[in-house]
């Protein structure tokens, strides 16, 4: 069964709203275990537009899970995380105009670059995950730059409707084929919410997915541990089906 693993930006994003300091993502991230989470996720983006350097040091020491930090591979933020030593490092492609992740990372195109980041987290024991459509050219590139993980992007599947979103769903476990062919561990997510995470959820040999604006918005309403829980609680009944 695939770890639920909370991505807590959009606390932070919230609290970034007033540049004050709640909502904090630290006291979430403990709310999301309480709830049964298996591993906190959080994004320290260049422009520090929600989670800030001082919640990854914090989230560090604090949580029990693991730590799973979103990171572009510029210098300033790989000298971070060789400092912080996250258990898991997840390499995607960052943009200043987007609004969330756009798309996965092209290893094919900026292979050298990504080898270089790869080889200095892993130099520290750090475990690296590379963000990546479900594309066998870029299935097969992760592999060669040395990643141990890769975390296919469901965007594509999330957005569709239909037959599309039925091909989507199997272009996903045709990548999650090829990546285990090639000895990859393979994680997923994006846009995944209380409707549609149940046919991923139900790939099997998926390690963790990976959830964090459906959860954080049902939070605003039901509070977050119930969200969590029922997250959890979907994940665990798509493999039981
Ligand atoms: N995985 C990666 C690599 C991401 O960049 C994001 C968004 O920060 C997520 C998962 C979670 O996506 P969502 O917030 O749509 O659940």
């Amino acid at each position: 069964m695939p770890k639920l693993c909370v991505n807590i930006d959009h606390i932070a994003t919230l609290r970034q709203a007033r540049k004050e300091q709640e909502p904090d993502p630290i006291l979430a991230a403990g709310i999301c275990e309480l709830a049964g989470c298996q591993g906190i996720v959080a994004h320290l983006r260049e422009d520090r537009r929600h989670i800030q350097k001082r919640d990854v040091y914090l989230l560090k020491d604090v949580i029990k899970t693991g730590l799973n930090l979103e990171m572009s591979i510029a210098d300033s933020i790989v000298n971070i995380a060789v400092d912080l030593k996250p258990n898991c490092a997840t390499l995607v492609p960052e943009k200043r105009e987007e609004i969330t992740t756009e798309g996965g990372l092209d290893v094919v195109k900026k292979k050298a670059r990504i080898k270089e980041a790869v080889e200095r987290l892993q130099e520290r024991g750090i475990k690296v995950s590379l963000f990546i459509e479900p594309e066998l050219k870029q299935i097969e590139a992760g592999k060669e730059v040395g990643a141990e993980f890769i975390e296919l992007h469901t965007g594509r599947y999330a957005n569709a409707q239909n037959e599309i979103r039925e091909n989507e769903l199997r272009n996903l476990i045709v990548a999650k084929d090829k990546a285990i062919e090639l000895g990859l561990k393979v994680n997923a997510g994006h846009g995944l919410n209380y409707q549609n995470v149940s046919a991923v959820a139900a790939i099997a040999d998926i390690q963790e997915l990976n959830i964090g604006h459906s959860i954080i918005s049902r939070a605003v309403f039901v509070g977050l541990e119930r969200a969590v829980r029922e997250m959890r609680e979907l994940i665990e009944k798509s493999r039981k089906k």
